[in-house]
Parts: C-alpha cells; sequence; structure tokens
C-alpha cells in the first residue's frame, strides 16, 4: 500500500499511530517484530499502562465497599468504564453492561443464567460451525445439565454460514442462537444482523460472540437487535483478564446470578438471601479494577482513532494481504468468505502450519499455527491446523510484505531439504 493509502477519509496518521506502541518497536531474533498475532491478543497504547500504573501508584482502592475519598474516586473511574462501555457499542441502558473478565467468561454466564431460567430439557441450542471453544462449550455443559440438545448450522465451504439450514433448524424448541461475529480461525463475518432478525421473527434471542469483531468494525447493539454480546478487552487494544457482557434489560432481569459473593447481594441471612439488581448482581467479588480503569481509557483511544477508519485501514491490509498470498504456489487460504475481517489463514500443500510458525518467528515474525480453540473449524475444512496471521490497525504493508517473504523463504528451505 502506497504511503497515502496510509491515511484514511479522516485523514488518520496510522504511522503516528503505531509510534504508541512501544511494543512494536523491538527487535526480535535480531529483526525488527512483526506482530500478527492479534487474532489472539492485541497490543496497548502506552496511555493505557499509562493510566493503569497511576491508578496502581496513586488511586488504588477497592471499589463500591469504602465511605473514604480513596474508594469513591475508584469506584467513580470504574463505573466511568460502563458509561464509556455504552456509548461505544449503543446500548440502550447502562445497566446492561456486566462486566467480566472476557469473552469466555460473558459466554459461560449465559450459558449458565439464561440456560438455568430459560433453557428446558428438549430444547435446542443453535451454534455455528465454526465457532471458537468458547462458544461451543458452555454450550454443552448446558445442555447436558438441561437435557437440551447443541444443533449446528453448516458452513459452506468458503466459510459462510448456509442460510436456508439455518432457516431450516430455527424451530419453537430453540431456545438461544449463539453465533460468533467474525471467526477468529477464518475471518468470516457472519451476517449477525439478518440472522437475529430471522431468529426474532420466533421469538429466540441471540447471543453475538463479538471478540474478534469489537477490536475492528464499529458496533452498535441496538441496531443490531443483539440480545446478548460478549467481547475482551485484551484484543483490542486494553488489559487482559477484563470484557463485557452486554445483554437486554428483559433477559438479565429474569436471570438469576451466576457466582455468589460480596457485591452481588442485597440482603443476606442464613435463612433468605436476596440479590442486587443488574448489573451488579452478575459481578460477585473484587473486580479486576485497573484493567477496568484502563480499558475506559482504551475505549477513549479506539473512539479517538475512529471505528470506521480502524475498519478501513485494516480492510486494505486484508485485501493486500490476500493477494499476496495468494500468488505464492502451495499456499491454500482456509476461509474465503466475501466477507471478511483482519484474519489471513492458510496452509501450504507440504510444510506442517507449525513448520511455517516456527521459521517465521526466526525472522521475527509473528503469528498463531494451531487449531486457534476452534478444532470443527479445521476438521469442516479437512486440516489439523493452519497458520494464521490476524492483523491490527497499527499494522502496515510492510508488515504484510516481511509475512510474504518469510513464507517464500520457508517454502524454500523445505524444498531445498
Ligand atoms: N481466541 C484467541 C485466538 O483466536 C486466543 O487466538
Amino acid at each position: 500500500m502506497a504511503e497515502a493509502a496510509t491515511k484514511t477519509k479522516q485523514n488518520v496518521d496510522f504511522s503516528r499511530i503505531r509510534e504508541q506502541f512501544p511494543v512494536l518497536s523491538q527487535e526480535v531474533k535480531g529483526q525488527p517484530l512483526v506482530y500478527l498475532d492479534n487474532a489472539a491478543s492485541s497490543q496497548m497504547p502506552t496511555r493505557v499502562a499509562d493510566r493503569i500504573d497511576a491508578y496502581h501508584r496513586n488511586e488504588h482502592a477497592n471499589v463500591h465497599r469504602g465511605i473514604h475519598t480513596l474508594s469513591q474516586k475508584a469506584t467513580d473511574a470504574y463505573e466511568e468504564t460502563r458509561k464509556k462501555v455504552q456509548q461505544f457499542i449503543n446500548a440502550e441502558h447502562q445497566e446492561e453492561i456486566i462486566y467480566t473478565t472476557g469473552t469466555t467468561d460473558s459466554i459461560n454466564l449465559v450459558a449458565h443464567s439464561f440456560g438455568d431460567r430459560f433453557i428446558d430439557e428438549g430444547d435446542e441450542i443453535l451454534i455455528s460451525e465454526i465457532e471458537h471453544h468458547a462458544n461451543i462449550v458452555p454450550w454443552q455443559m448446558v445442555a447436558e445439565r438441561k437435557g437440551a440438545k447443541v444443533q449446528v448450522i453448516p458452513v459452506n465451504d468458503d466459510g459462510d454460514i448456509i442460510w436456508d439450514e439455518y432457516v431450516n433448524l430455527l424451530n419453537e424448541k430453540t431456545a438461544i442462537v449463539a453465533v460468533g461475529h467474525v471467526s477468529n480461525a477464518l475471518g468470516t463475518v457472519h451476517p449477525v444482523k439478518k440472522m437475529i432478525a430471522k431468529a426474532h421473527e420466533y421469538e429466540i434471542p441471540v447471543l453475538v460472540d463479538g471478540a474478534q469483531a469489537v477490536p475492528h468494525t464499529p458496533v452498535d447493539v441496538q441496531d443490531l437487535s443483539a440480545d446478548f454480546y460478549a467481547f475482551s478487552a485484551h484484543k483490542m487494544c486494553g488489559p487482559t483478564g477484563f470484557g463485557i457482557l452486554y445483554g437486554k434489560k428483559q433477559y438479565l432481569d429474569k436471570m438469576p446470578p451466576y457466582r455468589g459473593g460480596g457485591d452481588m447481594i442485597d440482603k443476606v441471612s442464613f435463612e433468605e438471601t436476596t440479590y442486587n439488581i443488574t448489573p451488579h448482581k452478575f459481578e460477585a467479588g473484587t473486580p479486576p479494577i485497573a484493567a477496568g480503569i484502563g480499558f475506559g481509557e482504551t475505549i477513549s483511544f479506539l473512539e479517538e482513532v475512529g471505528m470506521q477508519n480502524i475498519a478501513d485501514k485494516e480492510h486494505q491490509l486484508l485485501s493486500y494481504g490476500t493477494k499476496q498470498l495468494q500468488s505464492i504456489d502451495g499456499i491454500r487460504i482456509i476461509g474465503t468468505s466475501q466477507e471478511k475481517a483482519s484474519v489471513l489463514s492458510f496452509v501450504h500443500n507440504n510444510i506442517h502450519a507449525a513448520d511455517i510458525g516456527t521459521i517465521l518467528d526466526q525472522q521475527g515474525i509473528a503469528i498463531r499455527t494451531g487449531h486457534h480453540c476452534a478444532q470443527p473449524t479445521m476438521r469442516r475444512f479437512n486440516v489439523p491446523a493452519t497458520a494464521r496471521a490476524s492483523l491490527s490497525f497499527y499494522n502496515t504493508k510492510d508488515d504484510i510484505d516481511r509475512l510474504i517473504e518469510g513464507i517464500k523463504k520457508a517454502i524454500s528451505i523445505f524444498n531445498d531439504s
């Protein structure tokens, strides 16, 4: 991509933005680092690290508990993030934003709590064939507990769900649809708005696993009409150990708590305990306060860059990377949907993905190889593993060029041996 192409409609200078990520300036194995493992975890800008550091140095106290000034300040800063998240994803009510430890925790909360209240024996839970394990296993667990059944929407050879199969699987026994917005293994963007509208014709709620979508594109939960939407801070330049569950109040208010402990109660006696209101009834115990405050700073940062600018920049990089990969003999891209975000998953016809990953690492290039916590996806495409380069807005055309050179080098090493 020419230098001009790094500027977006809003004229964002991504090279200046990249400078805010000092981790990207280091050398690995004697070469400048190329970080293309953003779907696993993305990097943190200095201002977010500084905000977390300032909290630890000057502002630390427990939240929601103290009458003293420091505790009140910590509570205000921590709760400010809830407002920012509400605006960031356009939730109608602040109480619809529940703090969790990440997407996995968010989905487990819904599977457990919605499952307890709304899933009965003989019911069906509908997921797609290319879900992350975090959006498979919690549903299998609740299905086993309640005598329900997990049903699977198949995908075609491009990695797109087969629409007619989806529609045929929806029926009066379907208790919930749980689907990834963007596949972590393939990059497919599921047509979640259309899927939700169809499920709602049957009054079936939909949970969206947005872990790989929120970092890469604007998300408006009211526009989608999602009933639940889950995502993680650490995949969007924020801290680990923090995430969000958005849920419509109409469900959250009826769902029982997921974990018991401090903060989630109203009154406790040995005879009876009553619970706090939503969202606090789902937030037992001392939370990850520093991460929550850091996540508020992350959202301010992303909003300043602009989520549409991020989406446009990453789309340019994805198109460029796709063309370059396709030009290498023996490489096959897994996941060829027209609607993709940020993921280039590929195999070589006679070199194992792990070997490609190892040789790339020798050149300072970080990608992920393996099943990407999506074993059924690998099975669907008859591959044991893929090599996956996953993009962020701070990546550059040069990063892609280094990846392509690195893959060619790996192929030449194997061809010569
Ligand atoms: N879910 C993360 C990934 O796709 C860890 O790599």
